[in-house]
């Protein structure tokens, strides 16, 4: 049995969730064309979709939104807010923004050439479509262990070697800068060791280029270190997070996560006339300097918990959660990514259903399985969310693995609720045999998993003829 720290929290407001009949569930979903994205949250039960801005808020947090000052320039919320995240990532400037994608908007479209290389450890989804949509080409440098079943404490590094032939191959003009995501979301939560952080900045310091950290999730990240990492241990959290950042140049961060908040992002850095030109395109696109799209009150929101996601005690039970959350689904014969990353347990779709093919998305069919069977809604990471097209053949490019992300909120499921998900999963493992895979009908240019219309294969087969 896994260990399992009991809650550092107790519980002061709550909010009713309703599981609907199955067949109400069988409708909802084909009225959203099979896209979990479009489903009305009152049609879930337990929303596992993200642990993105699905926190539950601390009454430190609660009061804090209270002092918001919402002026329009030089806000009290806006002071409060830089002075935390310099104490906690001592760079010299702080740009918030309404969440990470702005972030990396702004940094992709002044750093960025067309044709130019993003190295990055992998790649989130809005990451690689904002480096994209400026031209760039983005390059996912995992490390060997990442998509092996190896056991390994760090599966979120970088493959140095491949950064720096990636240099040498390209020239280094062409690698405007490399970034690190902290811990590695697309490669399923995995951590990044200080070792590999190292690493990659000393390369990055050999030839010139910035590093900058992709930190949705930072302090997660500064706890594994604490755990898996020799020489760690003794260590408090934030003296973690002050080492790793000593290492970077900057970080964009989503503050969602880890930020403790359900709205808020910022980039920090140090280079001021990188700092000058991000704000002037922010002041078109996002907002003046001091609130950066976001309320006085949200700023003051993330000031506090910001703070409170660096304790040891909540971190260890958030870890633990996921943990235990694993062992129920391995139990209940899920093939998971192991070891299970920090905020999200990553189940194995190619291996539980090999006779879907990666064109038909296997991942797709079990997320949806999950909500047909039990109410429960969770993401397809794989070739729906990351294949691409041969221009060619008009082939699928699978994505390299086909899994289904069942991410945790912060603060907000209870283990009970995690035993029913694992009694869901007992139930689609039986009957595993009769799920079937999809077919898009429709698709956009860009981060079409959002967006895209499904149609289970048989029925398409019918509907076309
Ligand atoms: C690693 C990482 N980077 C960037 C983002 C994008 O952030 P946002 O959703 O706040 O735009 C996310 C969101 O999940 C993420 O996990």
């Amino acid at each position: 049995m896994t260990r399992q720290p009991s809650e550092p929290y107790r519980i002061k407001s709550v909010e009713p969730i309703t599981l609907l009949a199955p067949e109400e569930r069988a409708e909802r979903i084909k009225r959203a064309h099979y896209n979990l994205f479009k489903l009305d949250a009152a049609s879930i039960y337990l929303d596992l979709l993200t642990d993105s801005g699905t926190s539950a808020m601390s009454n430190r947090q609660w009061a804090a939104l209270m002092l918001g000052d919402e002026s329009y320039a030089g806000a009290e919320s806006f002071r409060r807010f830089e002075e935390t995240v310099k104490e906690l990532f001592a760079k010299r400037f702080v740009i918030p923004c309404h969440q990470g994608r702005v972030a990396e908007n702004l940094m992709f479209s002044i750093l960025l050439e067309p044709g130019q290389f993003v190295p990055n450890n992998t790649h989130f989804d809005t990451t690689r479509g904002n480096v994209l949509h400026k031209g760039g080409v983005p390059v996912d440098l995992p490390c060997a262990a990442a998509h092996s079943d190896e056991a390994h404490p760090f599966k979120g590094d970088m493959d140095v070697d491949a950064l720096s032939k990636l240099i040498a191959d390209q020239g280094r003009d062409m690698v405007p800068m490399v970034i690190m995501t902290i811990t590695n979301n697309s490669a399923g939560g995995q951590p990044v060791s200080m070792r590999n952080l190292k690493d990659v900045a000393a390369i990055c310091r050999e030839h010139g280029i910035p590093l900058y950290y992709d930190c949705a999730r930072f302090a997660e990240n500064a706890y594994f270190i604490k755990r898996d990492e020799a020489g760690y241990g003794d260590w408090e959290i934030a003296a973690i997070v002050a080492e790793m950042f000593s290492l970077c140049d900057g970080a964009m961060m989503s503050a969602k996560k880890d930020g403790l908040a359900n709205m808020g992002g910022f980039i920090t850095l140090n280079d001021e006339s990188l700092y000058r030109r991000l704000t002037e395109l922010e002041i078109l696109i996002e907002g003046f300097p001091t609130y950066g799209g976001l309320a006085g009150r949200d700023l003051d929101i993330l000031a506090v918990g910001l703070r409170e996601v660096l304790s040891y005690d909540y971190l260890d039970f958030r870890i633990a959660q996921v943990d235990y959350f694993a062992n129920v689904l391995r139990t209940a014969g899920m093939p998971l990514v192991e070891p299970p990353g920090g905020h999200a347990v990553f189940v194995d779709a190619g291996r539980l259903l090999p006779d879907i093919p990666a064109e038909q998305f296997p991942g797709q069919a079990l997320a949806i399985a999950f909500y047909v069977e039990g109410g429960i809604r969770a993401v397809e990471i794989g070739t729906l969310m990351f294949g691409t097209t041969d221009p060619d053949t008009g082939a699928t490019i699978p994505a390299r693995q086909e899994l289904v992300r069942m991410a945790l909120p912060r603060r907000v499921y209870t283990n009970s609720q995690i035993d029913y998900i694992g009694e869901v999963a007992e139930r689609i493992v039986q009957t595993k045999d009769s799920l079937r895979g999809f077919d898009i009908v429709y698709q956009s240019q860009f981060l079409r998993h959002f967006t895209a219309d499904l149609l289970p294969v048989e029925e398409q087969k019918l509907s076309v003829r």
